[in-house]
């Protein structure tokens, strides 16, 4: 999960880190689905809903800082939505935890956004999660995991946190156990086994009481076959089904392809469908997993416009691009249709639109993103395999509910 530059305490709300392109899993029990043609439903149901028995049902993710350039939670239409997960807090050496934006949560307003949070919650009546961690944030996990006394204090301070601010359980963003997270982040080679640890101390301490769900990589071997022991523990395990292509890397390619290119994916990055089977040849229940989708491509300048500016040598990383602002800019006129100088592109075998723009002699922009049409498609995959929820990272990138609604939608039917 991605988060809004918090290093040494320093907020910076503008800038975005990203996560390095994922190494490819290798494990392929090949899932081939045809799951027909998309239709996109527009009638997600309205009102109060009572949450799943089990799993995550719908899940969003909403970064706190989002308040400063998109919206505070009571701004967002939050219907058809299960589970809300508030993103990010922290954790010190020693295990206790904090905000990562103290203003956001707790000064705005006099009272902060997490009241508003709370008074949505009455309004809709979805779940609430705090989530702990993201990729600027999960420096510490490895030194708590590993330490009994941090461990306590961890689990205390968690529970503590559900008491006081109306949270029905916690989410553990670890990025990465065992490495592949920033730089500066601890890890052991145990860190996997140790996170079983701290999943168990932390299911004691909240009983059947408090939720308990984590966030994983699309890469399932970064868990050391540790992933039926998480599945016996937490209520649920979101997939993070993105981030198949790094902002750093050397040509374009797909953010969150869902199945495999037959023509040949020369960075072999993986697909989503991949990482849906790894997990559950893991053993993990599909009841309590849930994919989450991007609601954020990506765009670079390449130097060519072949294959329609896929896999091409890349000039420039240009920008992130949420599904909101490529509405907003008119890059997108419609949901499935290219605004004026673009041309869009979607790919049947992966099942994802990209969109190229020649700029001037030999500079191209090509954008990577998740349409309805993809969105649907995902969710009518994770429940088709049985899964327990679907969900995004994140709620504010949408655009009047389009993709918000695909997903209800392509989950539910
Ligand atoms: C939250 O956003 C609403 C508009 O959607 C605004 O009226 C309200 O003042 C905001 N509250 C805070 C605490 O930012
Ligand atoms: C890790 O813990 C140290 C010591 O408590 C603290 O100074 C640092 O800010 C923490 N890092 C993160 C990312 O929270
Ligand atoms: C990419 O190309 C466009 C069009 O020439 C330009 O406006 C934009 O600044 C370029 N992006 C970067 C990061 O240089």
């Amino acid at each position: 999960m991605r988060l809004a530059l918090a290093l040494c305490g320093a907020l910076a709300a503008a800038s975005l880190v990203h996560a390095s392109p994922l190494p490819d899993i290798g494990l392929d029990v090949g899932v081939n689905l045809d799951l027909g043609p998309v239709d996109v439903d527009v009638s997600a149901s309205v009102g109060k809903r009572a949450p799943p028995k089990q799993g995550g049902g719908v899940v969003a993710f909403y970064p706190n800082w989002a308040l400063y350039s998109r919206s505070n939670i009571s701004g967002i239409d939050l219907t058809g939505v299960d589970t809300v997960v508030w993103a990010f807090w922290t954790v010190r050496k020693d295990g206790s935890i904090l905000t990562t934006d103290e203003w956001a949560d707790f000064q705005v307003g006099g009272t902060g956004t997490i009241p508003l949070l709370n008074a949505a919650k009455k309004k809709y009546g979805f779940r609430t999660m705090l989530s702990i961690g993201g990729w600027s944030s999960s420096a510490n996990f490895s030194a708590v995991a590993v330490n009994p006394a941090a461990r306590k204090t961890f689990t205390q301070a968690c529970l503590k946190a559900c008491q006081d601010y109306g949270f029905d359980g916690v989410d553990l963003d670890w990025e990465y156990p065992g490495g592949g997270g920033l730089e500066m982040n601890y890890f052991s080679l145990g860190d996997p086994e140790f996170y079983v640890q701290l999943l168990k101390d932390l299911r004691s301490a909240f009983g059947s009481k408090y939720l308990i769900s984590i966030d994983v990589s699309a890469s399932s071997k970064r868990y050391d076959n540790q992933l039926w022991a998480y599945g016996q523990i937490v209520d649920w395990i979101n997939i993070m089904g993105f981030d198949y292509v790094g902002t750093l890397q050397p040509i374009s390619g797909h953010n969150s392809p869902l199945y495999e290119d037959k023509a040949g994916d020369p960075g072999k990055a993986g697909f989503v469908s991949q990482a849906v089977s790894a997990y559950i040849a893991a053993g993990v229940n599909p009841k309590k997993l849930t994919l989450l989708t991007p609601f954020y491509g990506k765009s670079w300048n390449v130097t060519s416009g072949s294959n329609n500016g896929l896999y091409q040598l890349v000039d420039v990383y240009d920008a992130d691009q949420f599904y909101s602002s490529l509405r907003k800019n008119g890059w997108l006129t419609t949901p499935t249709t290219a605004g004026a100088g673009f041309q869009k592109t979607y790919w049947d075998s992966s099942h994802a639109p990209t969109l190229l723009r020649k700029n001037s002699e030999g500079s191209y922009t090509f954008v990577t993103y998740d349409d309805p049409s993809t969105i649907t498609e995902k969710a009518r995959l994770a429940k088709s395999m049985g899964f327990g929820g679907v969900g995004m990272w994140e709620i504010t990138q949408d655009y009047q509910g389009e993709l918000l609604t695909a997903l209800v939608g392509g989950f539910k039917k």
